[in-house]
């Protein structure tokens, strides 16, 4: 190991990579890690001194509060490398905002704008030889949170921990995804964390979810927990509805995440003249347009699983194929947008940002 100081970080560097041990023809998302994390402690009412050090398990009290009361959130971001071996990050200043929204959500502190983009910065810099080349390869960048101030009194913790890893990553879904509509169970409620990306988010829709696997569906499309009858996201993705040749995606709210990969599909679709328009899609509507035939494609759109066609939805016991398309809208926005973050393509919106 060596050690020494930029920036204000402190660093520690491991001694051998364990990179030449990584089958990255043959990733399983999220299951690799790089050699190095970032950790900054928040205590006695401030940020502590970053570090970077290298990727190991840490202790923390049983009785800590995410353990007890779930005070814990995250952010999903990627690094690109182009084929001048040059790194790039999509939109991080998304991702911060966001991260500090959930922050305040969850009784926790906010990340400074410094802390987070130097560490994010420097950690990839170190890890630069992790991020593969070619479309489809990417760096999973996981920033998170948790409160590891010890008590079980429920009110919230006076210590955090912040903290970025790294996992070389490929396709979140392989194969087809078929979706089920929910009209039980819910994820998130007015008032509630829907728009936080806060770890309950993603606890509270493992059992349904589990439930809609041994249907033979991947993932499950919310509804509106008041009268499931409004079409909401998936959990790992928001939805795009394609009726005729406009698009449909529900607006956000206080129960949606307002996802860095739905927003620049918006923006990418509005510049190139493709119909969109933010407002709730009913159920009903899309089961009638399924069987009329103006249903042509839905798709999901998130950072770990980017543009998702989606092979079918199930509502009611009924399942409904969706059509194949000879030009799909879904895979012409997937194209852009990855052009743009791979840099192949004009980033005329100014997101890209060189490590
Ligand atoms: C992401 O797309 O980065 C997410 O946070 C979804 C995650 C559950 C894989």
């Amino acid at each position: 190991m060596s050690s020494n100081t930029t920036h204000e970080i402190d660093i520690v560097t491991v001694s051998a990579s364990k990179i030449n041990s990584v089958d990255f023809e043959n990733l399983s998302f999220g299951s690799v890690f790089t050699d190095h994390m970032f950790v900054c402690d928040f205590r006695e009412g401030k940020w502590q001194q970053p570090q970077i050090k290298p990727y190991e398990p840490f202790l923390i009290d049983p009785s800590a509060k995410v353990f007890h009361y779930g005070q814990a959130i995250f952010e999903g971001m990627k690094a690109y490398k182009t084929e001048q071996d040059e790194v790039w990050l999509f939109r991080p200043d998304q991702n911060l905002n966001r991260l500090n929204k959930s922050a305040v959500r969850m009784a926790m502190p906010e990340i400074p704008s410094d802390i987070f983009m130097s560490g994010l910065h420097q950690l990839i810099d170190l890890e630069r030889n992790w991020v593969k080349k070619g479309l489809g390869n990417t760096l999973y960048i996981r920033p998170f949170m948790i409160a590891i101030g010890s008590g079980v009194i429920a009110a919230p913790s006076t210590q955090y921990r912040f903290m970025i890893i790294l996992s070389p990553a490929k396709s979140y879904y392989s194969g087809e995804v078929k979706v089920l509509i929910a009209d039980h169970y819910s994820r998130a409620a007015n008032g509630g964390i829907g728009a936080a990306k806060a770890a309950g988010n993603y606890s509270a829709q493992f059992y349904p979810t589990k439930l809609a696997n041994e249907k033979g569906f991947q993932q499950i499309i919310w509804t509106d927990d008041a009268t499931h009858t409004k079409l909401e996201e998936a959990g790992t993705m928001n939805v795009f509805f394609r009726i005729n040749d406009t698009l449909y995606t529900t607006p956000t709210s206080e129960r949606i995440l307002d996802g860095v990969t739905r927003k620049s599909l918006i923006d990418i679709a509005k510049r190139d003249g493709i119909q969109v328009e933010e407002r709730s899609v009913l159920v009903s509507e899309l089961v009638e347009a399924a069987k009329n035939g103006s249903l042509k494609e839905v798709f999901g759109a998130g950072t770990a699983a980017v543009v998702n066609p989606i092979a079918g939805f199930s509502y009611d016991d009924v399942y409904y194929e969706l059509p194949k398309q000879d030009h799909s809208v879904a895979l012409e926005l997937k194209d852009k947008l990855t052009n743009i973050q791979y840099k192949l393509a004009e980033d005329t919106f100014g997101w890209t940002v060189k490590v």
